[in-house]
């Protein structure tokens, strides 16, 4: 039975079909592709290859998609890029997010958390247009403590509400922020709460998620990082009846001013209806490198392992798919390489 949502004000338009098998086959492609590359410092090959196969995987879908979260503008990425038309044109339309690698670093240096992802949500202007500011404030949590956030309240007052909502301590709520130095100040004020805090070099998509599974033993994820990515974010919490909180950042004066003259607003907090106006939202990822929620791609003689995780907001269903893939069916058909003899 479908699940009573929220109903986000903004599009209403519902998908008759589940996609979300045919959606993890995309991360699945790329993590495929992606993972060879796994600790040989080339994040660009890395990406790229990624890029390549969710590419030719997003073209198989019955769908009428365009790409809102991508490699970049037009000018700058050969594919995936914003605006670019996908799928093989015929109803549902649906809005795309894609993140080929989130965690490219993470994958160069063989690193854990690197994972390949993507979102989709049903109608035009579904999806949040983030390519106006690079970077956004986020706090954002799981279902437990969904409710629970108010991103213009202090570090400590947002803690104590989410432990109230998990009976939980603050002094054992885990805190996830991304190890930078503009995080300096919000680090002091986690640490002066008494809760732990968990430092990641990257990837603050896999951050968020992982506060909404079970098991993780992360609560919140605070902290500056990309506009895509929180979008990315909020299509997964969407679906796992999360909430996540943000606020455009800009890096300097003029950076803002450039934003403000497009219509940005810097005061305005976006919550998780802003960033994905449609109750009808499928997310998926694959692990790239093995991780808290996902392994990484194995490679074995003739096939590959892959683990993923997809779930629609619809029905809130999650699924945990773990897949083994004849690995010179997949190079042929899926990532256009020749088998390997
Ligand atoms: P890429 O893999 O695309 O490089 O992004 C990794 C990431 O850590 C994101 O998860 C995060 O939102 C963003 O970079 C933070 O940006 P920055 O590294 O500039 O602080």
């Amino acid at each position: 039975m479908a699940r009573p949502l929220r109903a986000a004000e903004g599009v209403s338009a519902e998908i008759s079909r589940n996609l979300a098998l045919e959606l993890v086959r995309v991360t699945e492609a790329g993590a495929l592709a992606s993972a060879r590359w796994m600790g040989r410092g080339d994040k660009n090959t890395a990406d790229g290859a990624a890029v390549d196969a969710m590419r030719r995987a997003l073209g198989m879908i019955p769908m009428d998609g365009v790409v809102v979260i991508g490699e970049g503008e037009k000018d700058e990425a050969p594919m995936l890029y914003i605006g670019e038309k996908i799928g093989t044109g015929e109803p549902p339309q649906v809005d795309v997010a894609v993140d080929p690698i989130d965690g490219t670093t993470l994958l160069s240096k063989g690193l854990p958390n690197a994972i390949s992802v993507v979102a989709m949500a049903a109608g035009r202007g579904s999806l949040y247009d983030a390519k106006h500011v690079h970077y956004m404030h986020k706090i954002a949590t799981g279902a437990d403590a969904a409710g629970s956030l108010n991103i213009d309240d202090p570090v400590a007052v947002n803690l104590q509400r989410v432990a109230r909502a998990k009976r939980m301590r603050v002094s054992n709520l885990t805190v996830v922020i991304l190890d930078r130095p503009r995080h300096e100040g919000l680090i002091k004020e986690v640490r002066d709460t008494g809760a732990r805090i968990k430092l990641i070099s990257d990837g603050d998509v896999a951050g968020a998620v992982m506060t909404a599974i079970d098991g993780s033993g992360l609560d919140l994820l605070m902290g500056i990082g990309g506009s895509p990515e929180a979008v990315l974010a909020a299509a997964a919490l969407k679906c796992l009846g999360g909430e996540i909180q943000c606020k455009l950042y800009a890096r300097n004066p003029q950076e803002r001013e450039k934003a403000e003259a497009e219509g940005a607003k810097f005061d305005r907090v976006l919550g998780i209806d802003d960033l994905v106006r449609s109750d009808d939202v499928f997310f998926a990822a694959t692990g790239v490198t093995d991780g808290e929620v996902l392994q990484g791609v194995k490679y074995h003689m003739n096939w590959a392992e892959t683990e993923s995780l997809v779930t629609r907001s619809r029905s809130g269903t999650l699924r945990r798919i773990f897949a083994r893939h004849h690995w010179g069916y997949k190079q042929r058909e899926w990532l256009g390489q020749p088998e390997e003899g």
